[in-house]
């Protein structure tokens, strides 16, 4: 795909002129590369980044980030052309709960009030009452009429998390965020003690022996903001690694460490990194932005029934 560059051009000045010429608006997670990251328009977490692309005049959105945020953006802004540089990178959770396997577990729960984490598909989604994110998630269930029982999915560790804080007991689907899931809860401790003057900062899809070693919990934008906020001169960030970056931008006098993994595959080289977000390139991105490809599309009545549980977490908001 990317032989197709001319190898003399500089992508960035291209990207540059090219989100001018075709009215597009660049949106990034914290968890791209640093380069894109770094030429993005607007960086954010998912709930960040899903008001962006709501609220954006652009008339193409360029998603840096994984497929389900992208259809996020699509869902809010269906007249607009949205396009991800890779349609590949996908995420380990929404894989985890195809639609088809939430409506059995609904067909077995029928009383249950269903509220999905958004990394889902919009397919998953259609089937959901309410969406979450990692930012407003605890909100988002205080909200459900108390006493109605709750199904939560994809991501058992979230559930986990928010089952302690807001004392409400749900049923959770065993899904993981493949990042997160390989944080070491010894090595974290054995560096914490080590340098004992950094706090250790996790997001909440950590799993629970991990979460019980953080002296802070919260969404990327949450950690970041404690960083900035906090008093403590060193940090070991519990969260996908390229967050250091605009973390360094924002608090360049913090020490920051990334938090230490388990090598739990032969292949692993940065396994606290998010292979599916490394699939976005410059070149990728250049290329996309150039032929407005590839494009996130959904049929239209899958789209207003995705909709529905979207727009009621944001109204919570
Ligand atoms: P936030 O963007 O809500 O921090 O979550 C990122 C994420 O996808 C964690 O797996």
């Amino acid at each position: 795909m990317t032989s197709a560059i001319d190898p003399g051009l500089d992508l960035f000045a291209e990207i540059d002129r090219l989100r001018q010429q075709k009215k597009a608006v660049i949106l990034a997670h914290y968890y791209q590369d640093p380069d894109i990251q770094d030429l993005a328009d607007h960086l954010g977490d998912s709930l960040e980044l899903a008001k962006r692309a709501r609220d954006t005049d652009a008339e193409v959105i360029l998603f840096c980030g994984v497929h389900f945020m992208a259809e996020t953006a699509k869902i809010l802004n269906p007249k607009k052309t949205v396009i991800l540089p890779d349609l590949d990178a996908g995420c380990s959770l929404a894989d985890a709960c195809p639609a088809d396997q939430l409506r059995a577990w609904k067909a077995k729960h029928p009383d249950h009030f269903v509220v999905m984490y958004i990394n889902c598909a919009a397919a998953t989604k259609a089937e959901s009452d309410v969406i979450c994110t990692s930012s407003n998630a605890e909100k988002i269930i205080r909200a459900v009429p108390e006493g109605r029982p709750i199904l939560f999915g994809p991501d058992k560790n979230l559930g986990a998390f928010l089952m302690k804080k807001t004392g409400r007991k749900m049923d959770l689907w065993p899904g993981a965020c493949m990042v997160h899931e390989t944080f070491s809860a010894m090595k974290i401790a054995a560096l914490k003690a080590k340098h004992p003057t950094a706090k250790f900062i996790a997001h909440p899809d950590c799993e629970d022996h991990v979460l019980a070693l953080a002296d802070y919990v919260g969404s990327t934008s949450k950690l970041l903001e404690f960083v900035q906020q906090d008093a403590s001169p060193k940090y070991i960030v519990g969260t996908e690694a390229n967050i250091l970056h605009t973390m360094h931008k924002a608090a360049p006098h913090k020490e920051l460490i990334a938090v230490p993994y388990e090598d739990r595959t032969a292949a692993c080289q940065g396994c606290n990194t998010c292979p599916h977000m490394k699939l976005n390139t410059v070149e990728k991105i250049y290329l996309a932005l150039r032929d407005l490809k590839p494009r996130i599309e959904m049929p239209e009545e899958l789209r207003v029934r995705a909709l529905k549980p979207l727009q009621r977490m944001l109204d919570l908001s």
